[in-house]
């Protein structure tokens, strides 16, 4: 099946899709990366998305306007991949659309809105669109994230010999651990990029969105005592499963944690990296993982690589990419959504409820119809494993 994934993440950046062709035999399914697109959003969408954002409020008309700017964006993205790498023929397109707001009260996820209407890609592209992925995991119970925790158990197996993690560094952090006599489970960790991007963003006055490379951080010190309450955060204690987002961790978080103390440029930023690194590193310790595989855009800061593994020093944690799956760290999310539009179509299951903490597992998605039905499979024929077949790609045990 011709498969298309987007999403664009919660630090709003850019439209990340890919084009899979997937097939499924004898319960394994077989990927082979056809296309992977970054494609940034259009600058004045892009502030109109952070205007939306909490803590900031917003009229029923911009959601609107956004809904479909972001509906069309997607289908642009789409339909330009489905040309380049199906020749137009394209299956199914799962999207994820953009996160705008997830409502969490008292430890329960109630509620999850992402918009960029999927009529708008099915239009462009003919194809079945599956969106509005998370809501049926929240009304089974679950927190509808992190739905990685699909690919991540596919991928390092659902009991493998020793522990295995997959940690994301996207906005928020999160990790799936899997282990020889354990449920898999998955929970959200914290800020990774979000609290460091918000800084940037204002310390810039807008000039700069991240801190590239980890430059602003490299030249900053940790101040031990803002980190000491930064770290009192509750949600790091509360038990998993768990989910957060820039509901919580957003620039005013930042500025009352700060409150009237002057600190440097550097060393704030410095000081939230270190945050990132030792709220992950304790998640790992404590989970007890052997070998951690990382992807997201943080991967791509050296600073905070570098200190989740100082921080990981004394523990016998291998740390790598997720690239040795055969999959490039770059285009985990968007697969993750070509895969559960994969089996949503086919009516299988694409939540895990030990990881989302869910009643039970569901088909996920709203199905918009493309130019064909496609017939749903009995549940038995549900995959347990997936294969890329690019190189680089192979059993990894
Ligand atoms: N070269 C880089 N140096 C430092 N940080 C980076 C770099 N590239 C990406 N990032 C960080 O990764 C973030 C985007 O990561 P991504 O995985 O796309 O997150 P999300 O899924 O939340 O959109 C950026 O906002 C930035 O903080
Ligand atoms: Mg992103």
């Amino acid at each position: 099946m011709n498969v298309i994934g987007m999403i664009s993440g919660t630090s709003y950046d850019a439209i990340e899709a890919v084009a899979l062709q997937l097939t499924l035999r004898e319960r394994t399914v077989h990927a082979r990366l056809l296309g992977h697109v970054s494609v940034p959003y259009a600058a004045d969408l892009r502030s109109r998305v952070a205007q939306l954002l909490p803590p900031q409020t917003t009229t029923i008309d911009e959601v609107c306007r956004l809904d479909t700017l972001i509906g069309q964006s997607f289908a642009e993205v789409a339909a330009s991949l489905a040309q380049s790498c199906f020749s137009g023929d394209v299956d199914v397109v799962c999207s994820h659309g953009q996160t705008v707001f997830h409502w969490v009260e008292n430890g329960h996820a109630r509620g999850t809105l992402q918009i960029g209407q999927g009529a708008w890609i099915s239009e462009a592209t003919g194809a079945t669109v599956v969106a509005d992925v998370r809501s049926r995991d929240v009304a089974a119970g679950g927190h509808g994230a992190p739905l990685a925790s699909l690919i991540d158990v596919l991928l390092l197996g659902r009991r493998p010999a020793r522990v295995r993690g997959a940690l994301n560094l996207g906005g928020i952090s999160n990790i799936t651990v899997v282990g020889p006599s354990r449920d898999p489970i998955a929970y959200d960790i914290g800020p990774a990029n979000a609290l460091m991007d918000a800084a940037v963003t204002w310390l810039s006055d807008g000039a700069q969105t991240y801190d590239r490379e980890g430059s602003s951080a490299a030249r900053g010190r940790v101040d031990e005592v803002l980190l000491a309450e930064f770290l009192a955060e509750p949600y790091y204690d509360a038990p998993a499963p768990k989910s957060t987002g820039k509901e919580l961790f957003h620039l005013k978080y930042l500025t009352s944690h700060l409150g009237e103390r002057q600190v440097s440029h550097d060393d704030i930023v410095a000081t939230l990296c270190e945050l990132t690194a030792r709220t992950v590193a304790r998640e790992v310790r404590d989970q007890g993982v052997s070998e951690l595989f990382v992807s997201g855009g943080g991967t791509r800061n050296p600073v905070l690589m570098q200190a989740i593994r100082r921080n990981l020093a004394d523990d016998a944690t291998s740390i790598s990419l997720i690239d040795d799956f055969g999959i490039p760290e770059a285009a985990k999310e968007a697969t993750l959504f070509a895969l559960i539009g994969f089996l949503s179509v086919q009516g299988l299951e694409g939540s895990i409820a030990s990881c989302t903490g869910a009643q039970h597992a569901v088909v996920l998605g709203a199905i918009i119809p493309g130019r064909q039905l496609i017939t749903a499979l009995d549940e038995s024929l549900a995959p347990v494993n997936l294969v890329f077949e690019t190189e680089g790609s192979g059993e990894f045990s």
